[in-house]
């Protein structure tokens, strides 16, 4: 049976959910967008139901019916996001195809690359693809990436996934 593409991903200031819901329809996936991370909310006393996402909160039933798995995070200071890092610690990826989205403002991110590329191995995964999308520049309007730019990025993306998909079947 051919499985339909889940995309999974953390946004703070929406660059990387609009890169997200731009190749949801080309890929025909659905996506789940993660909450802010446990260890933040722990810290600011802020109760569950600030979590955007239920079913982000069992991640292995939510990932179940999906292949690939596509984990879409901002990078901020060289660093994947402590949401996507909770997540990865949580869930089950055993037999997934995987493809790692990194959103940043420079054109690549080693140490973040390689820091989801470890975690996602760890979790199981049985084959896993990188890709570096282009996100805003930190600054006063965060609006440096027009409209071509996010159907770029998501033209891009879909390619990978297609490529994925079609080459590991
Ligand atoms: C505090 C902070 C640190 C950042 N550090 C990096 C970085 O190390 N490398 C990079 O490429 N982009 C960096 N960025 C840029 C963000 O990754 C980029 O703006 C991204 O589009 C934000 O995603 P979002 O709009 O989905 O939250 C940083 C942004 C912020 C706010």
């Amino acid at each position: 049976m051919l499985l339909k593409p889940l995309i999974i991903y953390y946004s703070k200031t929406g660059t990387t959910a609009k890169i997200a819901e731009t190749v949801l329809p080309i890929i025909k996936a659905e996506s789940r967008r993660l909450g802010e991370p446990k260890g933040w909310s722990d810290r600011l006393k802020l109760q569950r139901h600030f979590r955007r996402d239920n079913e982000a909160r069992e991640p292995d039933r939510l990932i179940d019916k999906f292949d690939p798995i596509i984990l879409m995070t901002p990078v901020w200071r060289g660093k994947p996001t402590l949401a996507m890092i909770e997540f990865l610690e949580k869930v089950d990826l055993k037999g997934k195809r995987v493809v790692l989205g990194l959103v940043g403002a420079n054109e690549t991110n080693p140490d973040a690359l390689e820091k989801l590329r470890r975690k996602a191995m760890e979790r199981g995964c049985n084959f896993i693809e990188t890709i570096y999308l282009r996100g805003v520049l930190p600054g006063r309007d965060w609006t440096d990436l027009k409209e071509e730019d996010y159907v770029r990025e998501a033209t891009r993306l879909a390619e990978k996934v297609s490529a994925v998909s079609e080459f590991t079947r």
